[in-house]
């Protein structure tokens, strides 16, 4: 069973690089490509990563001699033919983010690239390969409703692509309740919005705004709490991502804003589990925490029960 979340390619490809230069051979080079703006995705982030470290293990054993590993996340423009056939309808309308894995190693010939994703196919020795890493990748791609691309040449290393599906475009998923009517909300709610990450920003301003809300966004912590003390009307809610980049983080700022705005009402949101975790031990009972992605109507639920449970 996957659990698709939020993904951010840039943290996860910089972690793996961590780990991997920790654990393998000082002669394999490792190198990131990945623009810190590189969109999310939505994704397994356990299934993922561990697709990627197969990709990265097979590409360490296709260089015995040492090379480099090179890895890249961009946001793409056009899908490469042969991707747009398998995705279909799909790869038609969506958004998707290219994650690759480039080696210099030994390569492939025609005929391995052709069986490279049947299970338990392997040119490595008995008991070194059983056959089942790209098998494996390949259908945690196709679940993720992504697609997989080789481009290898014997003697010319070997490039392997992820196309998966850009967060923000995937359909919201299905919450069981969603369908017992929109969630009504006071008239002209003003709401402080605080969220780095531009994309996500423009989505989570627009549903708001259809919600009726009046927006002000910020793209962090600092520039919020300026906001709010200039603003002559008063914020009823603050609607804040918990990592906010550099800065000062969103639970630090639903703290400092509370103490000096008491009737506001916090919503935090995160893609991060873990964030989620933390951030539930120091918040208050009238604090609600929202785990991205999530749809209008959940938003709207979540701000109808912070602002009926703010002080
Ligand atoms: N980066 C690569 N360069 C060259 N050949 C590769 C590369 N990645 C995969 N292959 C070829 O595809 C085959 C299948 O790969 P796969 O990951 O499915 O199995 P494996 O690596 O042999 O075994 P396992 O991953 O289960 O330990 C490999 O045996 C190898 O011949
Ligand atoms: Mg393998």
């Amino acid at each position: 069973m996957l659990q698709p979340n939020a993904v951010d390619p840039h943290a996860m490809l910089h972690s793996l690089a961590d780990m991997l230069r920790r654990t393998l051979d000082q002669r394999i080079g490792i190198v990131i490509d990945a623009t810190p703006d590189c969109p999310p995705v939505l994704a397994d982030p356990g299934q993922l990563e561990s697709a990627l470290l197969n990709i990265a293990i097979n590409a360490r054993d296709a260089m015995p001699e040492g090379g480099t590993l090179h890895f890249r996340a961009e946001a793409c423009g056009a899908l490469p033919r042969e991707v747009l056939n398998e995705l279909g309808e799909a790869g038609e309308h969506g958004s998707f983010v290219a994650i690759s894995v480039a080696d210099s190693g030994t390569g492939m010939t025609e005929e391995v690239k052709e069986r490279a994703f049947e299970p338990f196919f392997t040119t490595k020795e008995a008991g070194r390969g059983t056959g089942l890493g790209l098998s494996t990748v390949y259908g945690f791609v196709k679940q993720s409703k992504g697609a997989i691309a080789i481009a290898t040449q014997p003697g010319a290393g070997t490039t392997v692509t992820l196309y998966l599906p850009q967060l923000f475009d995937a359909a919201p998923p299905a919450a069981p309740d969603d369908d017992d009517g929109e969630q009504a909300l006071p008239a002209g709610l003003r709401v402080m919005l605080v969220e780095d990450d531009a994309e996500v920003r423009k989505v989570v301003h627009t549903f708001l705004a259809t919600l009726g809300c009046e927006v002000v966004a910020a793209e962090n912590a600092e520039q919020a709490l300026v906001q709010m003390e200039s603003d002559t009307g008063a914020f009823d809610v603050l609607l804040s991502d918990i990592a906010l980049g550099p800065g000062m983080r969103g639970t630090r700022l639903a703290a400092e804003a509370q103490q000096r705005f008491p009737r506001l009402a916090i919503l935090l949101m995160s893609g991060f589990s873990s964030e989620l975790l933390d951030a539930d031990r120091e918040a208050p009972p009238s604090w609600e925490l929202l785990r991205k992605p999530y749809s209008r109507a959940e938003l709207a639920r979540a701000l109808a029960r912070v602002l009926a449970a703010r002080p």
